[in-house]
Parts: C-alpha cells; sequence; structure tokens
C-alpha cells in the first residue's frame, strides 16, 4: 500500500470511498458543504502531484452523495508538465488501495465533427494514445497488475451502459466516441486534426489517458466524460487557448456534475472484481 493511501485512511478514520471523481480543467464545485466529510490537500499526501496548470486545484475532497462516500480529486498531472510516471500511477494506485470499485474520469476535449458541438457532454468508448507515452513503461510493480496487461474493455461496458441509461432518464443528450491523446502543451495542427478524423476519433484531448491505462493495469474500472469546449484546429475560425476551455468547461460544469451525481446514485456495482 502507498505511503499516500496510509496517511489518507489514518486522516479519514478508515471511512473508504466506493467512487472517485477526477475533475478536469474548469470543473470544481462538486459537492454541497453540507454533504462534505474531509477535505485534504495535495501536500498533505505523500508523492501526490502538486497540479502546476490553471483550473487544478490540488486537493482532494471526501462527500457523500446518497448513500455513497464518493472521493473528488481536484486536479491531475499531464504528461506536458514533464514525464514523472510516478507523478501519474500515484493517484490512480491510491485509489485502488483504498477501496475504490470505479473512476469517473472527466476532461475537456476538442471535438473532430462539426456536429459535436462545444457545450456537449461525449462518453469516451476506447481511445487512440497519440501522445507517444505509456505510463507504465519501467519496472513492473506486480502487486498492482502484471507486465502487460489487457486494454480491450478500457473504459468499462458494464459502467457505460449505465451511464447511458441515466442520461437518456434525465433528458441528457450525450455522444459517445473515441478519444484521441496528444501529449501537448501545444494544440494540434490542422493537418493532424484532418488526420484523426481519417482514423474515425471524435475527440481530442491531453489527458486521461495514462490514467486509464494505469486503472486498467490494476482492474480498476473507469468511465469518462470529455466536455466539448471547442471545435478542434482547423474546424473553430478561433485560435485555440486554455482561456476557452476553463470558460466553456465551467459553462457546462451543471450539467456534467447532474449526470455524474445522477449516475452514482442508482450505481449498480460488479459482484467482483475483474480479473484480467
Ligand atoms: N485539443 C487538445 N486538448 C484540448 C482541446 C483541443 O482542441 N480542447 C480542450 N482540450
Amino acid at each position: 500500500m502507498l505511503k499516500s493511501s496510509k496517511v489518507f485512511l489514518k486522516k479519514t478514520k478508515n471511512i473508504k470511498p466506493d467512487v472517485a471523481v477526477i475533475l478536469g480543467s474548469g470543473l470544481t464545485n462538486f459537492f454541497e458543504k453540507k454533504n462534505i466529510i474531509k477535505l485534504i490537500s495535495y501536500r498533505e499526501l505523500p508523492n501526490f502531484p502538486e497540479p502546476t496548470v490553471k483550473g487544478h486545484l490540488g486537493k482532494v475532497v471526501l462527500g457523500k452523495i446518497k448513500s455513497h462516500n464518493i472521493l473528488c480529486l481536484h486536479g491531475r498531472s499531464h504528461i506536458y508538465e514533464g514525464i514523472n510516471t510516478n507523478s501519474l500511477k500515484t493517484p490512480i494506485r491510491f485509489l485502488k488501495d483504498i477501496g475504490c470499485k470505479l473512476i469517473i474520469i472527466t476532461n475537456a476535449a476538442g471535438s473532430i465533427h462539426k456536429s459535436i458541438k462545444p457545450g456537449s457532454i461525449m462518453s469516451i468508448k476506447d481511445h487512440i494514445n497519440w501522445s507517444g507515452f505509456n505510463p507504465l513503461i519501467g519496472p513492473n510493480e506486480d502487486d498492482y497488475g502484471p507486465r502487460f496487461s489487457d486494454m480491450s474493455d478500457p473504459y468499462d461496458k458494464f459502467y457505460r451502459k449505465q451511464l447511458k441509461k441515466i442520461a437518456k432518464k434525465i433528458n441528457q443528450k450525450i455522444y459517445e466516441g473515441t478519444y484521441c491523446m496528444f501529449s501537448g502543451p501545444s494544440f494540434e495542427t490542422p493537418a493532424e486534426i484532418k488526420a484523426m478524423r481519417t482514423l474515425g476519433v471524435s475527440a481530442v484531448g491531453m489527458s486521461t489517458v495514462p490514467e486509464v491505462i494505469i486503472a486498467n493495469h490494476c482492474s480498476l474500472p473507469v468511465v469518462a466524460l470529455s466536455v466539448i469546449t471547442n471545435q478542434a484546429a482547423g474546424i473553430s475560425k478561433n485560435k485555440l487557448s486554455h482561456k476557452e476551455t476553463l470558460e466553456q468547461a465551467a459553462l457546462v460544469e451543471k450539467k456534467i456534475l447532474k449526470l455524474i451525481k445522477n449516475f452514482i446514485k442508482e450505481l449498480i456495482f460488479y459482484d467482483t472484481t475483474r480479473n484480467n
């Protein structure tokens, strides 16, 4: 068990979350104040990465949604901040250690299709790792998973199906599509976006894929939602900027949080953990 996991369980007096939510750029207000159990800064958790990007706060918040204990992670590392595999692995393995059964990942992404407009939400059904990087490179930690790990159901079908059902129930349109990760920090070129369209990609971004690889390695199921904050390069007439990402994500915040909370309220878990 990681040091950070032990520190967390000591601080929460062994209250363990069922589900973790990783909040991407521009998403901040998850819990109502009265539902917060404990707030811990990343600084208090050994080896947790200090976020360097605006819109990423660097704290975990434990709270309640109905009967479930939920842990929200405000802030993540990106490979464009400098590749440090531990800063990517630690938060996910920490979630495994403390007993999470599902991670809900959110991110901001650019849409490759004119029909998927800014303000839309896309459930990621698969990804292409275009970043040239895999966070599992290096010695394998056998306690968490095998050297060669399976990636044939990266965004868990069982939970994705439930998510789709809830979106329908609360009358929210969600898209399903393939996400492609670029390393960033520069945005893509129009030619890169054109190539991605040919490859069947629906949205592009600079995060999520490393976390999904690490979670799949330790058999921790994932669902992921992209907030479409802009049309990708060459489609948009505007220049792309992080400011636009943050502004657009804030506009969709209520909608995506409503979806996630309703999903959690009616969540049915697997009986047993998946075996890779
Ligand atoms: N490209 C990459 N990452 C992004 C984008 C984009 O267009 N929008 C938000 N994050």
